[in-house]
Formats: C-alpha cells, sequence, structure tokens
C-alpha cells in the first residue's frame, strides 16, 4: 500500500536520504475510506470517533476469525457468524464456546452497518462497538465467555507475531485494548455489506438477472394483501435502518403473533421480545424485522429458530400466526394482542407460493457470500 504523505514529509525524506530517517515522518490526514459498494446502496453511518480505515478493516476480519477471542479459545465470532450462511449459522438458537445455549440464533451479518438497532429486540443496542462488547464478555448467555479475562485477552494478543504491527497501523499504538478491539472488529461489520443479488441487479436495469417467476413472486411481496414490504421494506428489507444521509434512523419492532401461551398474551419467559427490556406489556412479542437479503441460506428462521423453512414461515404470515394446539408453548399467536394488523393472513395458490419462494431465493447475494475480502484471514495461502 502506498503511504499518503503531505509534501514536507516527503521532502524531510529526501533531504535526510534513504536510511537516515531518524523519526517517523509526520502523520498525514488519512485518506477517506474508500468503500467498495455495490451501486445503488448507501454510505453506511461511522462514529466520529471511529473512523474507518483499511487498517482497521484488515485488524476486525481477524479477529472476527480468531479463536483467540472466547475463554476456552474454542470459539471467534465466525463460528456463530459463517460467511457461506450469510454470516449467521444453521442452529436454531446460538450456542456459546462453553456450550451454554443462547434463547436466540445467531443473526445474518450482511449490512448489519444499516442496522439502527442491533439484535433481535434490543432498541438500546445501537452501535456495533457496544454490540461486541455482548458476546466477548457476556454471562447470560455466555458466548466467547471472556468475562474477567480481558487482561489474558489483551495479553494473548500482545505476545502475538502479528497484532502488536496490526494494531499500531490501525490506531497508531501497538497496545491492545478492549476499546480498539471492538473499534476494529465494528469497521470490519460495516464492510459486510451485499446488494448484489439477481434482485437487486434486475433494480439496477440488468433485465435478465431474474426470471418471470422472480417477478411474479415480487409483485406478491411488496402487495396489500400480503403485506411483507411493510416491515421487510427499502433494498435493505429491514424497517430498522439508518445510513450517511438519512434524516432520522428509523426503528421499529413488530409482534407478528407467535405465541399467545394460553391466551394470556405471554411470549416464552426471558424471550419476549423488546418487553424484556421496557417492561410495557404491549412490548411482548416485539422484533425487529430482519433483513432478507441472503435468506435463503441463513435457515432456520425466526428468533428462536422455529420455522425450519421459508416454507414455514410462508405458512405462518398466510395463517395471520401460529396456533400451537398443544404442548408448553399452546395458544392463539393469531389472536395476540400486539399483533401488526399487516399480519392478517392470506391464501397462496400453489403457483403463487412458488413464485414467492422464487423471489425470496433472488436476494441471494452469492459473490457476498463467497467474497475473499471477508473470508477466513487464518485459512488458505
Ligand atoms: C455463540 C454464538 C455467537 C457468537 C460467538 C457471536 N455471536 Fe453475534 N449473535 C449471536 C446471537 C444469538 C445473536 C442475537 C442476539 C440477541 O438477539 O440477543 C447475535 C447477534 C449479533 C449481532 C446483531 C446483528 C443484527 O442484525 O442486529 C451482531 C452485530 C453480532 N452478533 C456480532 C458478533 C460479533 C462481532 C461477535 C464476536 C465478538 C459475535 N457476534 C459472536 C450469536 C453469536
Ligand atoms: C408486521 C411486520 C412484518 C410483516 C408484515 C412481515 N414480516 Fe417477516 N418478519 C418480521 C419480524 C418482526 C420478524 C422476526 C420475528 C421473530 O423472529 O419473532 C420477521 C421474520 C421474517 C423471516 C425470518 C427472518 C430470519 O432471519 O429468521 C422471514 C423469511 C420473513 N419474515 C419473511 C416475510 C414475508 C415473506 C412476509 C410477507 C408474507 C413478511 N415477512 C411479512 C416482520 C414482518
Amino acid at each position: 500500500m502506498k503511504l499518503a504523505l503531505p509534501w514536507r514529509a516527503w521532502s524531510a525524506l529526501l533531504l535526510l536520504g534513504p536510511g537516515c530517517v531518524a523519526e517517523e515522518p509526520a502523520v498525514a490526514e488519512p485518506p477517506a475510506y474508500a468503500w467498495q459498494l455495490p451501486p445503488g446502496l448507501p454510505t453506511p453511518k461511522v462514529p466520529a470517533d471511529n473512523p474507518m480505515s483499511e487498517a482497521k478493516v484488515a485488524l476486525g476480519r481477524r479477529l472476527f476469525y480468531d479463536k483467540r477471542l472466547s475463554g476456552n479459545q474454542k470459539q471467534a465470532c465466525a463460528s456463530c457468524h459463517q460467511q457461506a450462511r450469510g454470516f449467521a449459522d444453521e442452529l436454531a438458537v446460538g450456542v456459546g464456546s462453553t456450550g451454554q445455549k443462547h434463547v436466540r440464533g445467531s443473526m445474518a451479518l450482511a449490512n448489519v452497518g444499516y442496522a439502527a438497532a442491533l439484535t433481535w429486540a434490543n432498541p438500546t443496542v445501537v452501535s456495533l462497538e457496544k454490540q461486541a462488547l455482548v458476546p466477548l464478555f457476556g454471562e447470560a448467555p455466555v458466548e466467547l465467555g471472556l468475562a474477567g479475562q480481558e487482561q489474558n485477552l489483551l495479553q494473548r494478543l500482545s505476545a502475538d507475531a502479528a497484532y502488536p504491527k496490526l494494531f499500531a497501523s490501525a490506531f497508531g499504538s501497538p497496545t491492545p485494548t478492549v476499546q480498539r478491539l471492538v473499534q476494529a472488529l465494528a469497521s470490519f461489520e460495516r464492510t459486510l455489506v451485499a446488494g448484489n443479488s439477481p434482485w437487486h441487479r434486475y433494480l439496477r436495469g440488468e433485465a435478465t438477472a431474474v426470471d418471470d417467476a422472480v417477478k411474479r413472486g415480487s409483485k406478491l411481496f411488496f402487495s396489500e394483501r400480503l403485506e411483507c414490504f411493510h416491515c421487510h421494506s427499502s433494498s435493505l428489507f429491514s424497517d430498522s435502518v439508518d445510513w450517511v444521509g438519512k434524516l432520522a434512523p428509523e426503528m421499529a419492532f413488530h409482534n407478528t403473533g407467535l405465541y399467545n401461551l394460553g391466551g394470556s398474551g405471554a411470549y416464552p419467559a426471558g424471550n419476549q421480545g423488546v418487553y424484556d427490556v421496557t417492561g410495557k406489556a404491549s412490548d411482548v412479542g416485539r422484533f425487529k424485522a430482519p433483513s432478507l437479503i441472503n435468506i435463503a441460506v441463513t435457515a432456520p428462521y425466526f428468533h428462536d429458530g422455529s420455522a425450519a423453512t421459508l416454507d414455514a414461515v410462508i405458512d405462518h404470515y398466510a395463517a395471520g400466526g401460529r396456533k400451537q394446539a398443544e404442548g408448553p408453548l399452546a395458544g392463539d399467536g393469531t389472536a395476540h394482542p400486539n399483533k401488526s394488523p399487516f399480519v392478517r393472513g392470506f391464501t397462496l395458490s400453489p403457483a403463487e407460493r412458488s413464485d414467492l419462494l422464487a423471489f425470496l431465493n433472488a436476494l441471494t447475494d452469492q459473490a457476498f457470500l463467497t467474497d475473499p475480502r471477508f473470508g477466513d484471514p487464518f485459512a488458505g495461502p
């Protein structure tokens, strides 16, 4: 990589001649970060105290894949957020480094830099820097299991052959700190932008990127009959979004009628959506509408992985929610008092269902799933 040095620094180098540079030249203004965004996608917002840089992204990528970022060194972020699965995993709920189960499933990270609220149902987690602390140090549940082990972790990174140099180029100091670590992770996450699915390419004018089934399916998705687009809105397919130039962040949480235990209006304990944060009855069962980009590769679905396939998801919306006849989760979700008026049910012919599935499948950005910029830096050459 070329260094962009101010003229005075270059002239100092020239005057001193090679081999005579006593100290590092003055650091130039960092060049504006060159986002490699798919055409038509907005620029993600970046906190003022954590500007983007190539060096931070490179460091963040390494940290994201490094199993030394867990207490027992068995897990990395990437264990639960796998590129080939849209940076989600195949499990119904996350399983941490010590085997402890999360109550919710791992989430896809494509376009997470545009998310106005992070995780399934927490309006207070709004920055990627802050979110990263949860899997690292959280104890309920244990994910990476580093609570109380901050010093061990930082020493482990200091003793490594590569990290001090990477921290130095990212932060001007070779010393790892927890803040620098989450800043680098967040910088890497902000580069995870997907927007080259057949559907996106079709929207950009590539007429042959999708077939007629996909086009018919899109009409259903964007119809007042199915209502999907109200919550999975814009080309990001979520209504909790923000970006550079947007007047205000949008943040919304919806009850889609998944549960209604014994008709009491309750969701399973400890997993009641925004209610677990606010304690307000009107927030029971409210969750974020996740983006549907790459949805074909992130099964199982919903916050608790309770729908195994996209067919099962469509069954859920067609029925206007979920009725469970027996067992501990029995209850009529379709009658939940908080249920969104947009989840009221519909009937699809088999041909229409297959068109809707074709549309959902056309949201997969295959290049994103294999883009070497996002891959495991420890693997291969
Ligand atoms: C044990 C599996 C596991 C590990 C390890 C893990 N995550 Fe997650 N991740 C999850 C789960 C589960 C959720 C949903 C959490 C919730 O709703 O409370 C999640 C949610 C997220 C989200 C929110 C995405 C969105 O769309 O709102 C981000 C960002 C994220 N994780 C980043 C990370 C980073 C960075 C690391 C490493 C420091 C990491 N995760 C490690 C399981 C994991
Ligand atoms: C009222 C807002 C709303 C409407 C309308 C809506 N969704 Fe959703 N969608 C959500 C929310 C909220 C979730 C997460 C629910 C949960 O996990 O509890 C979700 C989850 C999903 C998921 C699973 C995502 C994942 O990562 O697990 C898919 C697929 C999906 N919706 C597709 C659709 C389709 C197709 C339609 C139209 C038939 C639709 N949605 C209509 C809000 C909505």
